[in-house]
């Protein structure tokens, strides 16, 4: 385990906002984890690649940074596959092991960034797949009891953009290490909007796994900004699902706002739409701004903090609340410690 004192995050979270850790603990061995003091969630935070996270503040105590790594096949039948993957480990770099491995089902999930132990915290998702579909379980370290637990899918409460780690249980657990269901056997996934297009464009009416997660990777390079280029964390807000009623009501005055049936009667209304309805696609306060390319996206054009993010997101809440009635919830965790 490697430790510094007053470390700076900038380059370790994808907005590059700046702020520094009391003290930078990477954690590349599970055992590691027996050394350290327990999680402190006033004061301390684990970060894998900070491509979900907005820094306002600085971190008065720990970063822990999830450097855990490792992959093996822990068993095959020659048509299913099961993985075991440590937390560490770059998301998009397994994904791309694992089709060079015939195995299929992440191809949709392509290019997302971040590492493997964050995959299960917002149940991660592109392209119609989310990671509920493959998960077989998790495990973590319990800060509060000092022992590893196992948690099986469904105790993940996976959710759109939720799960109990994230919304049930937050800051109790540190994840070392998931495990997936993959299959040889492929079975394309490709009603969400675009996909199929992008295939048949380059003639690929049978298309394999390598093509999907190649045409997912060119449609996200279309369509959202890359962080090495200019500092964001994808999505700023989580697009709203609300009761089918009220969908009704504002597809009424608003008929081209994009939505989509989700679970229990309730409707999945498009966040990006409303925010560029609103104007607001491309605007700038400094150098925090609402991207030009994508409406749903929050990026730094160079100096901003991660104050000055936050700023812009109010702007943006404030005015959709005015337009629609819906208070827009952020995706990334906002970590302001003195907030
Ligand atoms: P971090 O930002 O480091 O952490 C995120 C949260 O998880 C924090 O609360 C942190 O404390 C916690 N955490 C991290 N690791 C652990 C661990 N091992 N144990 C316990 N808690 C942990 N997301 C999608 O779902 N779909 C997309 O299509 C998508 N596209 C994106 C595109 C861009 C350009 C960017 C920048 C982001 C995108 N994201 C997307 C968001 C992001 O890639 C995912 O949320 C990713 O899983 C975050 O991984 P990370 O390692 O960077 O997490
Ligand atoms: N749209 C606009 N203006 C824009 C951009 C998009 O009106 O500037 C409209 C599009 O016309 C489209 C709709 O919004 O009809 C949806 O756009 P897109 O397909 O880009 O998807 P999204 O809802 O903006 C979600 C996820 C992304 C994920 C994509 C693809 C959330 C919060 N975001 O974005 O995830 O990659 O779908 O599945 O669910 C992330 O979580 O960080 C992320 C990037």
């Amino acid at each position: 385990m490697k430790v510094a004192e007053r470390a700076s995050l900038q380059a370790l979270n994808s907005f590059s906002a700046p702020a520094t850790a009391g003290l930078l603990a990477t954690i590349e061995r599970e055992e590691d984890l027996l050394d350290l003091p327990t999680l402190d969630p006033g004061r301390d935070l684990v970060l894998g690649d900070g491509s979900n996270v907005l820094l306002v503040g600085d971190v008065p105590g720990t970063v822990f940074l999830n450097r855990i790594m490792g992959r093996s096949v822990v068993a095959d039948d020659g048509r299913n596959a099961m993985l075991e993957v440590g937390a560490g480990e770059n998301w998009h770099a397994l994904v791309q092991w694992t089709l060079n491995q015939r195995l299929c089902g992440l191809e949709n999930l392509s290019l997302i960034p971040g590492s493997v132990g964050a995959a299960p915290i917002q149940n991660i998702g592109a392209y119609g797949v989310e990671l509920s579909s493959v998960l077989d379980s998790v495990t973590a370290w319990d800060w509060q009891t000092r022992a590893w637990l196992c948690f099986s899918a469904e105790e993940c409460e996976l959710a759109y953009r939720d799960s109990l780690f994230r919304s049930g249980a937050p800051d109790r657990y540190l994840i070392t290490s998931i495990r997936l269901r993959l299959s040889h056997e492929f079975q394309p996934r490709l009603d969400y909007a675009g996909l199929r297009e992008e295939l048949a464009a380059r003639c690929l009416a049978r298309p394999t796994a390598q093509d999907v997660s190649d045409a997912v990777i060119r449609l996200r390079r279309r369509k959202l900004p890359d962080p090495a280029e200019i500092g964001n964390a994808g999505s700023f807000f989580k697009n709203p699902i609300v009761e089918a009623d009220l969908a009704a009501r504002l597809l009424a005055d608003h008929p081209g706002l994009p939505n989509w049936s989700a679970q229990d009667d309730t409707v999945k209304l498009s966040a990006a739409w409303m925010i560029e309805r609103c104007g607001l696609k491309g605007h700038r306060e400094g150098d925090a701004a609402v991207s030009e390319r994508h409406a749903l996206v929050l990026v730094n054009h160079g100096t901003a903090t991660g104050a000055q993010i936050l700023l812009v997101a109010h702007t943006v809440q404030a005015a959709v609340s005015a337009e629609f009635g819906i208070l827009l919830e952020p995706e990334p965790r906002i970590v302001d410690f003195k907030g």
